[in-house]
């Protein structure tokens, strides 16, 4: 039995976690590493297309009125400016005189909020607070070195996530002044440029020719592609609205400033369904289905549910085109981020794309009798963010009884059994028998034919166990004396409670399959 005594990693212990069993490792590593680029070891693999599978098998197979598609990275460059990201698909951007280092204005400037004290009966005074969790530890620091520089004083301290901030008051001149130009890693002050709008968007060339006509863009989200085939999958497939569009690949972002490990980098996955909708639907209540269908998958993936939020966009911050937008989001190591946009787009992208491409996008309704370009649902998950989630909710500490009945320590990864890079560790008691080897590598032979599995023959079986408790593989099968010599059948060992069972070889395949493919 274990005894659970932390659950919480922080990124670093996981980075490293990842690095050490080969998850994930930092991409063109033997150079240093590329910042934002990463590269997945031989569990990382596993475990994302697990995770991409369990998606697929959910949203596109286990659906009647959902579909794939499969578009290519690279477009016709008129999509991008149809879709608005050539106009405004941008951060604003400073850089550094100084360092040369570039930086996103937005998480750069600390936020100045007007309050009004009860001492001073009305008197205007400017606190600068960090508002945001992502750069809190950033943003502290910064306002202490303004502080020193103008010899402010903290006027109380409090947290935001695991950071320790301080309120320093400023005058608004102070503000002005000081905290919009020091580049965050110069010594000296006044060394920004003005912001500047960077658009995110990587930029190649197609074909022999240099010139601008020749220029291309490398896919920022997969959703473009959906609605450039949204006709051909109509006019081809017998699919009516309300139907989805699903398609999984590869997306690409020149992030200013790429930042918690695989939560924002430049080259990422997502899986999106643009979901085809009657203009004249009850869109909130499908928006509402929708955010429930996603909150019940990620469970089933194995996410806590207290871990998974929702963040519903103000109709302030809403683009023009989005009728209502509600995020998803996890308690990630860095903090409570988005994790799964559900947006209402209205017609806005085919509406965009009919105009630029000159070809009509209107879907002739046989029930109505009338023509009409859908609206749409969107609902839009990262990769990698939930891989980086499923590491955080799988992370266990605990105790277990070692061979001699001591309390040992481990750290296991609880991944559910679906999207386990491994499902069955098979291994055979000792490995000096040779009738006992082959017969536990006869039955392992068996379990891969359906499943990823882990043939280990090295080392005393309580340290093999470990092994796998470490990556995350849910069952360990041990063939023994018993196996062979009375036909016992083969024991099978739970990662979680490392409780052991003993069934034959038949039922033991029946029992895995039930608790792996449900
Ligand atoms: N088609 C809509 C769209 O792309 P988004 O909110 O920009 O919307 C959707 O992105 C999802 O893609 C996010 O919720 C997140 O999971 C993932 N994502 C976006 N930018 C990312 C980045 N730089 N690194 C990793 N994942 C990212």
């Amino acid at each position: 039995m274990s005894n659970e005594a932390s659950s919480t990693p922080t990124m670093e212990t996981l980075i490293a976690l990842c690095k050490r069993r080969g998850f994930v490792f930092p991409s063109s590593d033997v150079y240093g590493g590329y910042q934002g680029f990463f590269d997945f070891g031989p569990l990382g693999v596993e475990l994302k297309n697990n995770i991409k599978n369990a998606w697929w098998k959910d949203f596109v197979h286990r659906r009647d009125d959902i579909v794939g598609l499969d578009s290519s990275i690279i477009m016709h460059p008129k999509i991008w400016v149809a879709s608005g990201h050539v106009g405004g698909f941008s951060d604003p951007m400073v850089d550094c005189r100084e360092t040369k280092l570039r930086y996103r204005a937005d998480q750069l400037f600390i936020q100045a909020y007007t309050f009004t004290s009860e001492e001073t009966e009305n008197q205007s005074h400017y606190v600068t607070v960090v508002e945001s969790e992502d750069n809190a530890a950033a943003l502290a620091a910064r306002a202490k070195k303004i502080a020193k520089l103008l010899s402010k004083k903290t006027e109380a301290k409090f947290s935001v996530g695991e950071t320790e901030a301080e309120i320093i008051e400023f005058t608004e001149a102070d503000h002005a002044q000081q905290t919009s130009a020091w580049g965050p890693d110069a010594e000296a002050p006044e060394t920004l440029t003005e912001p500047r709008d960077f658009n995110l968007m990587f930029e190649t060339k197609v074909g022999p020719l240099a010139d601008s006509s020749a220029t291309a863009y490398l896919r920022p989200e997969t959703a473009q592609g959906i609605f450039a085939n949204y006709k051909n999958v109509v006019d081809t497939g017998r699919i009516k609205v309300p139907f989805g569009i699903a398609q999984v690949g590869k997306a690409f972002r020149n992030e200013i400033t790429p930042r918690n490990f695989l939560f924002r980098s430049r080259e990422f996955e997502q899986m999106e369904i643009e979901y085809f909708i009657q203009p004249d639907a009850d869109w909130q209540s499908l928006h509402r289905e929708w955010i429930d269908k996603c909150i019940d998958w990620l469970v089933s993936i194995g996410l806590p549910r207290e871990g998974i939020g929702e963040d519903v966009h103000p109709a302030h911050k809403l683009s023009h085109y989005s009728k209502g937008t509600t995020d998803l989001t996890f308690d990630f190591p860095h903090g409570v981020q988005e994790l799964w946009g559900i947006a209402c787009r209205g017609n806005f992208d085919l509406s965009q794309h009919q105009e630029h491409s000159g070809k009509s996008m209107e879907y002739f309704d046989e029930q109505q009798k009338q023509k009409y370009i859908p609206h749409v649902i969107e609902p839009s998950l990262g990769v990698d963010r939930t891989f980086l989630a499923v590491l955080a909710a799988a992370y266990t500490e605990d105790e277990i009884p070692n061979d001699k009945g001591q309390p040992e320590k481990r750290s296991l990864m609880k991944f559910h059994p679906r999207i386990a890079p491994y499902k069955v560790a098979v291994f055979p008691l000792v490995k000096n028998k040779p009738e006992l080897v082959e017969h536990a590598r006869t039955f392992y032979e068996r379990l891969q034919n359906r499943w990823n599995c882990f043939w280990d023959v090295s080392g005393a079986i309580g340290r093999r166990y470990r092994r796998q408790d470490e990556i995350g593989t849910p069952y360990g099968v041990t063939v023994d004396f018993d196996t062979i010599e009375k036909g016992a059948g083969v024991t099978i060992r739970d990662r979680d409670t490392t409780e052991q069972i003993r069934l034959s070889e038949d039922e033991a395949i029946a029992w895995l399959s039930e608790k792996i493919d449900g």
